[in-house]
């Protein structure tokens, strides 16, 4: 029980909201969300459109500019990227310097965080538009490079450098299954499954990682901070580290004997601390309509590329088990994006601990849009208050004493 007279400081009443269930802490017009309706819109575009028929740098160029872009400014939009692939060769040294086993999160967010210092000029303060739009586009092209780099190291194999005459999804894909000796040849279905995840992924809001990201802007922190520090918070398990858990999870059942209902039983009871990895949102409470489009596009992929994968199976029944679950119904517990899209990076060959790493791949342009316009609004520094609870008056003693 909250005592209410604790809730007042010397300024007046304060709010208290743990965990910002119920605080807008701003006012956007990036992202529209109805979680009870299950509606997600980009820029007032509804998601399943621009996933059906869309690519990710166009999506990009819209959260970012507010707009679709004519042929001529996606054109310039996708020259300039491809003209920022390159990263600076000492950022090369420091990357050899992590282990080869270390999580691709940990070296991710590192490495945009270093960023900031191969850019010294973007530390400036009063940059003109001009000049954040370049950092924008840098940090864009050279974000697909680092997670190409990343994967290349996990095998242990040599990177590869990007080519500018590919799009944005193909060049990825080219440096991080591509070999720097073969013409690389990329299935058109693999290319679309790219851009289809790494648009749905592309924001939502004010989310862990993006009020983060917006907080570590509003204190005129560099761009190349701001978004290493949305890197870290994306990684939790209970935000963008899901993907990674589901497929672990998915991976246990299905070792276990993929028993199912053993593993729902486990998740409803209090005493475990088990939770069905990619299941529940904190603001979709009908339907997450990103899962949607993502089941569908699951079961296409896998038949396209003709696998057959037991983990979907799996994957379908425990969906089909935990939504006629009372337990599920009353807490109104649905599956999220991500618990198919592990099952999608997984045909497309990635490694399950690269997982969380497309997902930034995919948020970076919400991102960037958010941080954008926090700028523009002149939005002050983030600052919550509290209420404390700790002791009211204390004397110091000597360590020898206490
Ligand atoms: N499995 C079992 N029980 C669950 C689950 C789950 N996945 N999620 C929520 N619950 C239960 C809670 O135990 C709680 O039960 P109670 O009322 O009996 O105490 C109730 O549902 C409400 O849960 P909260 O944790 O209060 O809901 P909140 O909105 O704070 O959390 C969250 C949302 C973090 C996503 C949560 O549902 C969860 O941990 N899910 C699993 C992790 C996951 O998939 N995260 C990805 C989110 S999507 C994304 O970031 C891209």
């Amino acid at each position: 029980a909250i005592d209410i007279s604790k809730l007042r400081d010397q300024s007046g009443y304060v709010t208290l909201d743990i965990g910002y269930k119920n605080t807008g802490a701003t006012k956007s017009a990036i992202t529209f969300l109805d979680g009870e309706q299950g509606i997600l819109k980009y820029r007032g575009y509804p998601i399943e459109q621009l996933a059906e028929r869309s690519t990710f740098i166009e999506v990009a160029y819209l959260l970012i500019y507010g707009e679709l872009p004519t042929q001529q400014q996606l054109a310039d939009f996708e020259y300039k990227i491809s003209r920022h692939t390159l990263v600076h060769e000492d950022m090369k040294k420091f990357f050899d310097g992590f282990p080869s086993k270390s999580h691709p999160m940990g070296q991710l967010s590192s490495l945009i965080g270093a960023l900031a210092a191969f850019n010294p000029q973007s530390l400036k303060q009063g940059l003109t538009a001009e000049e954040v739009n370049e950092e924008i586009i840098k940090l864009i092209a050279k974000m697909s490079t680092i997670v190409s780099w990343i994967y290349k190291k996990s095998l242990g194999h040599p990177v590869v450098y990007p080519q500018n005459k590919h799009d944005y999804v193909t060049n990825f894909l080219y440096m991080t299954f591509g070999e720097r000796t073969e013409e690389y040849k990329v299935e058109p279905v693999v290319v679309d499954a790219m851009n289809k995840l790494l648009i749905l992924h592309a924001d939502h809001e004010q989310n862990c990682s993006t009020s983060t990201v917006r907080i570590v802007g509003s204190s005129d922190a560099n761009l190349y901070a701001s978004i290493s520090a949305g890197i870290s918070a994306l990684w939790g398990p209970l935000h963008g580290g899901a993907n990674q858990a589901v497929i672990e999870m998915l991976e246990r059942i299905k070792e276990d004997g993929g028993d199912t209902d053993k593993w729902i039983a486990k998740a409803k009871d209090k005493n475990d601390p088990f939770r069905l990895m990619g299941f529940g949102h904190r603001v979709y409470k009908n339907f997450d309509p990103r899962a949607k489009i993502i089941k569908k596009a699951c079961d296409d992929i896998l038949e396209q590329l003709g696998i057959n994968d037991e983990v979907l199976d799996i994957a379908k029944k425990l969906e089909e088990h935990a939504l006629k679950d009372p337990y599920f119904v009353e807490r109104k517990l649905y599956p999220n994006v991500d618990f198919y899209s592990g099952i999608i990076y997984r045909a497309l060959g990635f490694p399950t601990e690269m997982f969380t790493v497309l997902f930034a791949l995919g948020r970076l342009p919400g991102w960037i849009a958010q941080w954008k316009e926090m700028k523009e609004n002149h939005e002050p520094i983030g600052r919550p208050r509290q209420i404390y609870v700790g002791h009211e008056n204390r004397d110091y003693q000597d360590i020898a004493s206490r």
